[in-house]
């Protein structure tokens, strides 16, 4: 594995598949009675959250903790950045107390890049803007391969604001990697300019969208990287494109309806969906942990 993980395109197949393998080991020592290995004894994580998380966060906060790292929390809102400390100048100072790995989340694409190249240690994306979200990618491949066994033939429906949503983005590059055909559901003011090069289908329609679907994927409106006027209002944006309750009855019984959360109840996800039998929306969170173990073992181990 390369010293960091920006983006899917990071990791090859093979990588790809070695982090889920090991990931089923990680999960398998979540369900013990004593939850903890000494993988990342004497290594300290700092995770940089320069936008809110819960998920992401804690998730990575309690993988590191589960391998025993020592972890810095830095907060920005408490941080010298209120003074008009650069980013380059905070992360030159995180560098001088000899952070092994550093977890960046931003508002802004490329951050990830710019904290790489003022450090020794590795960075993960922890999510930029509307650029990239590995991790929630691997978490997501990982359930899905948890199920079906592989990727590969299977149809993944992706509903939602495609435009501002960095999830679909990674979620695309990994799905297509492992083989997978996905679709693209979303309003045409939410279509990407560059969507003629993701390799994906479109289809304008939620019903059309996800009838032969293995995987249906929502996606939530990313109203902080939004325009206004991109649709009418949210109300009408859940009748024609949210995952509805009448969808329920046209399932295939093996569906898995996932989502990244947070979820927005009632814009992009009723909540008879969200809590239906179809849903894996929690077992992601679960996953999560695992796979984002997994990914610090492989990039200690590099
Ligand atoms: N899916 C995800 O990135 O959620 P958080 O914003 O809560 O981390």
């Amino acid at each position: 594995m390369r010293k960091h993980l920006i983006t899917v395109d990071d990791l090859s197949k093979s990588e790809f598949m070695s982090i889920l393998e090991q990931g089923k080991a990680f999960k398998e020592i979540l369900t013990r009675p004593i939850k903890k290995i000494p993988t990342l004894r004497g290594k300290t994580i700092g995770l940089l959250f320069f936008e809110p998380s819960t998920r992401t966060k804690l998730s990575f906060e309690l993988a590191a903790k589960r391998m025993s790292a020592d972890i810095v929390n830095f907060t920005a809102s408490s941080s010298s950045l209120k003074k008009d400390e650069s980013i380059k100048d905070t992360v030159m100072t995180l560098d001088a107390m000899k952070i092994d790995i550093y977890v960046v989340r931003h508002s802004s694409p490329g951050v990830p890049y710019i904290v790489a190249d003022h450090i020794r240690g590795s960075v993960i994306n922890a999510g930029d803007g509307a650029h990239s979200h590995p991790t929630q990618a691997i978490l997501d491949v990982y359930t899905i391969w948890e199920r079906f066994g592989t990727l590969k033939g299977l149809n993944i429906t992706i509903v939602g604001d495609i435009k501002y949503s960095r999830v679909v983005r990674s979620d695309i590059d990994a799905f297509l990697k492992l083989g997978a055909h996905v679709t693209i559901c979303t309003p045409r003011t939410l279509l990407p300019f560059s969507v003629s090069s993701l390799g994906v289908k479109v289809n304008f329609s939620v019903k059309e969208a996800i009838k032969n679907a293995d995987v249906i994927m929502g996606l939530r409106m990313q109203k902080e990287r939004q325009d206004s006027g991109l649709i009418p209002d949210e109300v009408e944006y859940n009748h024609f494109f949210g995952l509805k309750e009448e969808i329920l009855g046209s399932l295939n019984p093996k569906v898995l309806v996932m989502h990244p959360g947070p979820i927005n109840r009632g814009i992009e996800i009723d909540g008879e969906v969200a809590d239906s039998e179809f849903s894996v929306i929690n077992e992601q969170v679960t996953n999560g942990l695992a796979t984002r173990m997994s990914i610090f073992y492989h990039l200690v181990e590099a």
